[in-house]
This record gives structure tokens, sequence and C-alpha cells, in this order.
């Protein structure tokens, strides 16, 4: 198949107009009058009926070839294995081309996303009697990169339909003691970052983009993590640009990347001065030598993933039952790390969302659901409210408030409603590929009444 290059305007031509990817498929689409293909009609697989897809695997992740493999092998053999035994190792060479690859100026490779965040923290100053806002719908190592500084995290509320962190939450939770924002770009997209950076401005606080799921992603001309003051990213196993564990800081303020250099490296600055205090989060030439090893076919698997997501946004178009992801005005493309969508039982006669994704798995589709709790819920919070440190860094009436302010009701009902694909290997298959998705899901539509026997 021919591929065509993904550009701004067909993004949102996509978004907006649905049916362009849709001609010539053989998806079925009940809402958009289209005939509904027979495999949609009969009998669930879960209840003994034929699957939609069968014996058919999807693209694996993480991804490998045969350069990697010598990469690693070169590096091996090579006996540096660590960043400081050479200038022009595998990982100074990973952040050159990281920085270029991500259009900043700076770039710093660290163990993993979490460890890029916190160097952020501690780099940019911010320490007990602080706290930063961010988002509950997100994964732990954005919260331990705040709680390892010993600052405050504040959850904000998340926007129902974008899952993103919600603008008019964040202000409302800013007080004296608050210092940053730290937007996380859920599921890879964009959060409303014209909203977010204008408050920041407004009261004076740094943002430390958690872009951690974000590669390549672009907001409005610019790609995510070069919006903020700093950005973050993950190379965790299942990202869509993935070593096992890895992560990476950039950043256009050479001083402000060197004091997160000095962070990292046990808090010695590239002159070899031990000057502040700061953990030993090094990436390792092994991590970089398969980060660059992939770098060559990472746009193209990029614009792959973005394609599929809007083919499977055009045949869900109007389909009341699962409601993707709303994207902000300029977002021009995303990373697609996660699919995500809003599952709506009512339209699948009451079916438990659990339910119905066991009935779709048996029809060879897998949607899940991301966490089981949003972080606002898990009980860090107890752990540190009873801790003598924080008794001593923060007032008892804010962390009374702290305590009475936890609740994020939109998060909730998000958690609950999810139905999303781990998208990094999945969003490489074919336009066949994607048909089974939506096959799989109409055919539980068109069938619903058979659900409640399940
Ligand atoms: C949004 C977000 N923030 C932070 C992290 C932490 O990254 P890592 O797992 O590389 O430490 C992840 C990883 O899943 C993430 O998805």
């Amino acid at each position: 198949m021919k591929k065509k290059n993904f550009t701004r305007r067909n993004f949102i031509a996509t978004v907006s107009a649905g049916s362009v990817a849709a001609v010539g498929s053989n998806a079925i689409s009940a809402f958009a009058g289209i005939t509904v293909s027979p495999k949609a009609n009969g009998k669930l697989a879960i209840l003994g009926g034929n699957p939609v897809r069968k014996n058919k695997p999807w693209p694996e992740w993480p991804y490998v070839d045969e350069k990697m493999v010598e990469a690693v092998s070169k590096t091996t053999r090579s006996r540096i294995w660590c960043r400081i035994q050479s200038e022009n190792g595998t990982v100074p060479t990973f952040e050159k081309e990281f920085a270029k690859m991500m259009d900043a100026k700076f770039s710093l490779g660290t163990g993993s996303g979490t460890q890029a965040l916190s160097t952020c923290v501690e780099a940019l100053g911010f320490g007990p009697g602080d706290e930063i806002i961010t988002s509950p719908l997100t994964d732990p190592g954005t919260l331990s990169s705040i709680l390892t500084s010993r600052v405050l995290p504040v959850l904000a509320d998340i926007d129902r339909e974008s899952f993103q962190i919600d603008p008019d939450d964040v202000e409302r939770r800013i007080n004296e003691n608050t210092k940053a924002i730290m937007p996380v770009q859920i599921g890879g997209q964009p959060c409303n970052m014209d909203r977010i950076m204008a408050i920041a401005k407004k009261h004076n606080l740094k943002v430390i983009e958690d872009a951690a799921q974000a590669h390549l992603a672009v907001y409005k001309g610019k790609k995510l993590g070069t919006i903020g003051d700093l950005g973050c990213f993950s190379f965790q196993a299942s990202k869509t640009i993935a070593c096992g564990e890895g992560g990476a800081v950039i950043g256009n303020d050479e001083e402000l990347m060197d004091k997160c250099f000095t962070v990292q490296n046990h808090g010695t600055n590239r002159k070899g001065r031990t000057v502040v205090i700061g953990p030993k989060y090094r990436m390792n030439e092994f991590e970089a030598a398969i980060l660059l090893s992939q770098f060559a076919g990472v746009k193209e698997r990029f614009e792959t993933r973005n394609r599929n997501a809007m083919y499977l946004n055009s045949k869900l178009k109007g389909f009341p039952g699962l409601v993707p992801q709303k994207f902000y005005e300029g977002t021009e493309s995303g990373s697609f790390y996660l699919y995500m969508t809003t599952y709506l039982k009512e339209h699948f006669n009451n079916t438990p969302r659990d339910k119905f994704l066991k009935a779709l798995e048996a029809e060879g589709v897998s949607l899940s659901p991301y966490l089981p709790k949003g972080l606002h819920k898990e009980p860090w919070t107890d752990h540190i409210l009873s801790l003598r440190e924080y008794q001593k860094m923060y007032s008892p009436a804010r962390l009374k408030s702290y305590r009475e302010e936890l609740s994020c009701p939109n998060c909730d009902r998000v958690i609950d409603d999810i139905a999303m694909i781990w998208a990094s290997g999945p969003l490489l298959g074919s336009t066949e590929d994607m048909d089974d998705i939506i096959n799989a899901i109409m055919k539980l539509h068109e069938n619903r009444d058979q659900l409640n026997q399940i």
C-alpha cells in the first residue's frame, strides 16, 4: 500500500470530516448508513459464535530489527558501556539526535521517564514546602518525581472528554506555595497547552511537561515537550520509542539543561565538581544504542499510528457507544501511545464495561481500562500526610485542606468508562486490522441483546 505523508491538513480533515479515510474499506458503519457486514450478525464469540478476528497476530511491540541487535552487539564489543567513558559514545550521540528530532536545542538522557521528571523538579530548585500541580490520570512515575523531592503534589481534575488536566481546576488549586504545573500529555495527545501556559505566566509558575507518552506529537506547530520550560519523555518498553527503561529531558535553556545534567550526575557538573544534591540517573550506552538504531523508522511509524487513529475516529464518528478522545484546537498530531475512547454502556444494553471488554476480547480485539484508580485515590496520600517530615513542612491548615480537596470526580468517571488500546504496536497494523476493531465493536452493538447472557 502506498502511504501518504501525514500532514496537519489531513489530520484536521480526518478529525473533522471523518468519512474521508473510510472510503474503500470493508469496515461496517451502522451509523453512516452503510450496510452492516455479515460478520456483524450472529452469535457473539464469547457465547460460542465465530470471532471477527481469528489467528491474526497484531504487530508486535516493542519494535525489534537486526540493526538494533547489531547496535547492542557493537556496544558490547566496544567495552564502552557507561556514558562517562566517552564523549562521543552512544548516549551523547543519542542526546544530539533526539534534540534534533524533537526540535529542541538540548536533550539529556536518563534512566527512565520518572528520573527525567525528577531531575527537572530538582534542577528547578523545588523542595519541601513547595507544591506542584499535576493530573491524577497518569503513571505513578509522575507523582513519584514530585514526592521524591518532598514537594506536595496537588492533583487537579481532568476534562471528561479529552482526559487531559482541566486548566480551570489547575487555576483554582494555585496558592502561594505553588511553584509549577506538570501537565501530562495523556495518551500522547496534547493538553490545552495555550491555557496552561497562560495560567503559568499569570501566576509566575514553571511548566514541566510530562510528555512521557507523547513522542513527536505536535500542538500549534510545536512538538510536545518544547512548549514548557522543560519536557520529559519515557522510553520504557511499551512506549512508541522504547529501550526497556530510559528517559530524556529536553529544553532550550542551556543553563537550566546544565543544571539538569548536574542533578542526574549525582550532583557533579560537567567540569567534574560535585556541587549540588543529586541522584545518579544516567542513561547507559546500551539503552542509547537501542534508541539510536530505531530512529530511522520512528517518523514513519508515528505517521502510520496517526493515520490509523484518524481512520478509527472516522469510523466511530457519530457512533454513540464509544466516543474517541477529544482533541483541543491546535492538535496537529498525537503520539497515539494510547488510543482512548469513552465507553457508554447505555448503548450496549447497559452492559458493564468489563463484560463488554471480555466479549470484545473473544472477538479477537483488545481494548482495556487504563488505571484501576485515579492517583488521588491511591494510599500514598495517607502515607505522606502521616509522615513527620510532611507535618513539619506544611501547616496543619494546609494538610487539612489538602485532604479535603483531594476529590477529582471527573477522573473517577473517566477511570470507570475508558476503553482504550495500548496502541504502540496495534496501531501499526493494516486498514484491515483497523476494520477488525470496528467490526468487532459493531458486532457487539448489533447483537447487544446477547450481552446480558454473559
Ligand atoms: C504519563 C507518564 N508519566 C511518567 C511516566 C514514567 O516513565 P517511566 O516508566 O519511564 O519511568 C510514564 C510511564 O509510563 C507515563 O506514562
